[in-house]
């Protein structure tokens, strides 16, 4: 099986197979990838000659010795999903961007994978304003260092690694980061998984282990809970020993719910919530809620706490929550905070401990990623689409074209 069958194999599989995945390493990245895929049979050929070529391991060894090449210096046109103005998902536009060099403290990553988040949906639509027009949206990428800026000591070309949060710009097929702001990756976490996890994983960390520390004997209520943070979220709370209450919208999400370690699940489209949460638990209320979904379920979250419970109000996907008046807090002296990651990953310390845990709950098995939906970048106007219409579970991919 040659580079190019392996690869449709694998892209064919994330399309057919929506599930838990760990997926071997992808070999190949970026606008070399015609000339490496030759390269790449000339020496699988001459290995197998020597080494009787037989196994996928050697295959991968082979690729990424490849992969981690330097490209031509000179090559810093990229293409990029471009928005020029506020609206549907049919503003954002595939166009050529020029990238540079890295200066001082920063370092060039060609990206392998690119997570697909709900806030380049509200940045889309003007519920955030982007810090430039025209922008490149997107918050979270894995991929290969292919140049480092001067002086910069710590980082090489070869280096796989990621981010999840500020600078925004991912949906590129390459990018500039200030190297502060990207962590390494395990060479045992595939960069597919990575990119589907950073960001949300983080998120999930400082929901369950920070803003509320979940402990065995709490009772805790996530919203959107086969969504790509709600999937983690709930895993998370299950292995820290809660008793998990997930809310989705369809019978399928229902089922995955069940398995990322929902003791119950309501299905809020077709029962109140707010009843059943009450049913499950003997009207005592939950000890945290996190909620994501906002304008729809907000008074009705308050509803589901315990006197002094505590809400966490995350995002806003139904639509912008209405003003709180504090006497709604009164009546069973509750608490409201809403977290972002970017203020809970504010130094270097905080990002490091962070990404550590979720690599570490990855790697044991704590947290199954789902990669249930691939695309290629250049159709991430589909990708939105899709995200925003409530048809996916666990996390989105985009995945740079010809990779
Ligand atoms: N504060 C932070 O730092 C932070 C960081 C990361 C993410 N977030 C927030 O976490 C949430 C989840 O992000 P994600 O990227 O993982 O997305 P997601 O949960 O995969 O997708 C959003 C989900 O929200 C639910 N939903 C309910 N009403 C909706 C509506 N009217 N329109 C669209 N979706 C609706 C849907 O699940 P059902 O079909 O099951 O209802 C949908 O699948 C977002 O609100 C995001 O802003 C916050």
């Amino acid at each position: 099986m040659n580079l190019l069958r392996l690869h449709l194999h694998r892209y064919q599989y994330h399309y057919s197979h929506p599930k838990l995945v760990q997926l071997p390493n992808p070999f190949v990245s970026g606008h070399h990838y015609h000339t490496r895929i030759n390269r790449f049979n000339t020496q699988a050929r001459n290995t197998k000659k020597n080494h009787s070529f037989s196994t996928v391991t050697t295959i991968k060894a082979a690729a990424r010795a490849i992969s981690v090449s330097a490209p031509d210096p000179a090559a810093t046109m990229v293409k990029a999903i471009r928005v020029h103005e506020l609206g549907g998902p049919e503003v954002l536009k595939w166009e050529d961007v020029e990238i540079g060099e890295p200066k001082e403290g920063e370092i060039r990553v060609k990206n392998k994978a690119i997570g697909l988040n709900f806030i380049d949906i509200y940045f889309r639509k003007g519920v955030y304003k982007a810090p430039t027009m025209p922008y490149t949206p997107g918050m979270e990428a894995v991929g290969v260092v292919t140049a480092v800026g001067p002086g910069l000591t710590g980082r090489q070309v070869g280096d796989v690694v990621g981010y999840g949060g500020n600078p925004m710009g991912s949906y590129t097929e390459e990018q500039i980061l200030p190297a502060e702001k990207v962590v390494t990756v395990p060479s045992s976490i595939d960069p597919i998984v990575a990119a589907s996890v950073l960001l949300k994983g983080m998120t999930a960390q400082l929901l369950v282990c920070r803003c509320f520390k979940v402990e065995p004997g709490h009772t805790v209520l996530v919203h959107a809970a086969a969504g790509g943070v709600g999937s983690l979220l709930c895993q998370w709370a299950n292995a820290l020993g809660a008793t998990v209450i997930g809310t989705v919208s369809t019978k399928e999400k229902a089922a995955q719910a069940k398995e990322d370690g929902c003791h119950h699940v309501i299905i809020y489209k077709e029962e109140d919530f707010v009843t059943r949460v009450n049913e499950i638990t003997s009207c005592k209320g939950v000890e945290v809620v996190y909620d994501s979904v906002g304008k729809d379920t907000f008074q009705g979250s308050l509803e589901c706490l315990k006197p002094r419970g505590l809400m966490v109000s995350f995002g806003q996907s139904s639509g912008t929550i209405d003003p709180v008046p504090l006497p709604a807090l009164g009546v069973k002296s509750l608490f409201l905070t809403r977290p972002s990651l970017m203020q809970y990953n504010a130094t270097r310390d905080e990002l490091l401990e962070a990404a550590g845990e979720v690599f570490a709950n990855v790697a044991s098995g704590v947290l199954r990623v789902r990669v249930n939906h691939t695309y290629p970048l250049s159709q991430a106007a589909q990708a939105h689409a899709d995200l925003e219409s409530r048809k996916t579970y666990g996390s989105v991919v985009l995945i740079p074209d010809g990779n």
